[in-house]
């Protein structure tokens, strides 16, 4: 029989504020999150750990990366994160560790090392990773040759085919794949930032990004739009052979107000 694997709920880009009734393009955030909450407690069945993949708040309030962490904390598996574009990472190391929201950046467990990178850039929409989280990418490779790995960051190091989002995307991406070339343990990238559900497999490598727990941008189109399409989550199962199971689930409806004609956030 085989192993039982290591489960992952990704969920990405919650936008709360701190006023827990705001809403954010007609959605009220934490609403939507609370929807996509209650949808992992009827689907996923046991996991291991929530990943969020960045943009935890919109208003860069402490009081929304604390209640964040508090909803997650419901069930009671450690909590691990990277900074989004509407993020402040200096103070999500300064507010984390909180309930069960942890700061760690690498991950070990059995077979499996996660490398969790910042790709924040300061006053800025689009991504870089700084040389000094390419050099930890590297060195966390380095030290766990045998283990399967997986790269976390915020931005979309590939397109996506939104061609507005994709001037957002990691702008020093080409550095990111040349280290992936010299370290083929590394198979697995998970992203979040281009709010819709995509799987693409670039050198052998798979990218997965994971629907936002609000609104969802309009996939392939050249300019900015919003897809009447509900909030969801990704999960993920690690198995011990390096290969790797994966689905989106959503909610069966759209939280809050579609506002189909919004031109910008
Ligand atoms: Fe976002």
């Amino acid at each position: 029989m085989e192993k039982t694997p290591f489960r992952i709920i990704q969920i990405s880009d919650t936008h709360l504020f701190s006023d827990a009734d705001k809403s954010l393009i007609g959605v009220p955030t934490q609403k939507s999150l609370a929807a996509v909450l209650d949808l992992v407690k009827q689907k996923a069945g046991t996991f291991d750990m929530i990943l969020h993949s960045g943009d935890l708040t919109q208003d860069y309030q402490s009081s929304s990366y604390l209640r964040l962490a508090e909803m997650l904390s419901i069930f009671n598996v450690p909590i691990y994160c990277v900074p989004g574009n509407h993020d402040d990472p200096e103070m999500m190391t300064k507010i984390y560790p909180y309930e069960k929201m942890l700061n760690d950046k690498q991950i070990i467990k059995g077979n499996w090392q996660l490398i969790l990178l910042d790709s924040h850039k300061k006053d800025a929409v689009e991504g870089f990773l700084h040389a000094s989280q390419l050099a930890f990418l590297e060195d966390c490779l380095q030290k766990y040759p045998k283990h399967h790995a997986i790269a976390v960051f915020h931005h979309q190091p590939i397109p996506v085919g939104c061609h507005w989002l994709d001037q957002l995307g990691l702008t020093n991406s080409e550095e990111f794949w040349k280290i992936t070339a010299r370290y083929p343990q590394l198979k697995t990238v998970l992203f979040g930032h281009v709010h819709q559900q995509f799987e693409q497999e670039i050198n052998g490598i798979k990218c997965y990004a994971t629907p936002s727990t609000c609104f969802q941008f309009k996939r392939k189109q050249n300019d900015f739009g919003i897809e009447d399409l509900p909030p969801g989550f990704r999960w993920l199962h690690l198995y011990d052979d390096g290969h790797i199971e994966t689905a989106v689930e959503r909610v069966d409806h759209y939280v809050g107000k579609f506002e189909k004609n919004t031109k910008g956030y």
